[in-house]
């Protein structure tokens, strides 16, 4: 049978709104009871029922997080800087896994709601950017009407991508773009192209509908269709640039000597592949971490000195590109 919390009254010989006001911090308690509620709890083993708490206070100890796609190894890692730092503040995470669907979104927003969450952290760029009624933090795919929120540099990325890919003797080059309805791929897009023609160097571009990992696979086999004998790839994310190693690779073409290839997150996998992918390594987990302690600035009516924050990105150079000279390790 579980207590509750006039089991808790009783035994402490204290009325049950005495013991609400202890465990909600709220009203005058006398020391005295105080201590005998809080020795009736321990007693007991008693933990007050989340969904009563949150009424009474009309804010729970949750904190509501979409993401588009945890099959994706960058969004879990971005969850866990959220979820570290919401736990050192005492609270908990709802996560909702969006996967593109907008009717999922607005479920989930409409839970989160019902839940009374303190707050939301979403990383999808949808439903969420009408829903103004609990405080929000933008993460990753952020777009300039957003009030609050936490990126990476993915003007700089793209540049990096184009450079890297440029001085390794790029012939027939192609940028495989990002789905257009993400901000960030538009951008690293606007870098891509804006080094490449600072080189000289002509390309193509693919454009691809999606970053989700579901459609990795078919898209690689939709790009060889498409292009034969390309020689360098800047690829949309690590998840499409592994499947399109692996078809390469499987079509005994020889990475990097014939089709050298760069990726963009640094997802875990794309060290322990081999050849190792090069790519754009993007700080997912300080993203997280980022976007949870703006969140609770916010709650805590702190002044909030940069309501837009924006990390660095850098260059990690692996097997699937070639070498840049005969020095280059
Ligand atoms: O790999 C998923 C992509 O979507 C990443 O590049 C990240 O920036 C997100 O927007």
């Amino acid at each position: 049978m579980m207590t509750t919390i006039r089991d808790v009254a009783k035994l402490a010989g204290v009325s049950v709104a005495t013991v609400s006001r202890v465990l909600n911090e709220s009203g005058y308690v006398s020391k005295s009871s105080q201590e005998k509620v809080n020795q009736a709890v321990k007693k007991l083993d008693y933990y007050p029922n989340e969904v009563a708490r949150s009424l009474f206070q009309k804010k729970s100890n949750f904190i509501g997080l979409l993401l588009p796609d945890i099959t994706n190894p960058f969004f879990p890692a971005v969850a866990k800087g959220v979820e570290d730092y919401v736990n050192r503040k005492g609270y908990s995470l709802l996560l909702g896994n969006i996967e593109n669907n907008p009717e999922k979104e607005k479920d989930y927003l409409q839970i989160f709601s019902q839940n009374n969450v303190a707050g939301v952290i979403t990383a999808v760029q949808g439903e969420n950017q009408k829903f103004n009624k609990i405080p929000m933090v933008v993460l990753d795919r952020v777009d300039d009407e957003r009030k609050y929120s936490v990126h990476s540099d993915d003007y700089l990325g793209g540049q990096l991508a184009a450079k890297a890919i440029a001085q390794r003797n790029a012939k027939k080059v192609v940028i495989m773009v990002g789905p257009t309805e993400v901000n960030g791929a538009n951008i690293r897009l606007a870098g891509n192209e804006d080094q490449l023609k600072k080189e000289n160097i002509e390309y193509e571009l693919f454009q691809t509908d999606s970053y989700q990992t579901d459609y990795a696979e078919e898209t690689a086999h939709i790009f060889f269709e498409k292009f034969s004998d390309v020689d360098s790839v800047i690829a949309s994310n690590d998840v499409y640039a592994i499947a399109l190693m692996k078809e390469a690779i499987k079509r005994g073409i020889k990475v990097p000597e014939d089709f050298q290839i760069i990726g963009y997150d640094d997802m875990p996998f794309s060290r322990m592949v081999y050849p190792g992918l090069s790519t754009i390594a993007q700080p997912a987990y300080e993203i997280g971490v980022k976007g949870a302690q703006l969140l609770f600035d916010i709650l805590e009516k702190k002044k909030i000195s940069e309501s837009h924050i924006q990390l660095a990105v850098e260059l990690v150079i692996r097997e699937s590109l070639r070498k840049k000279d005969e020095n280059e390790r």
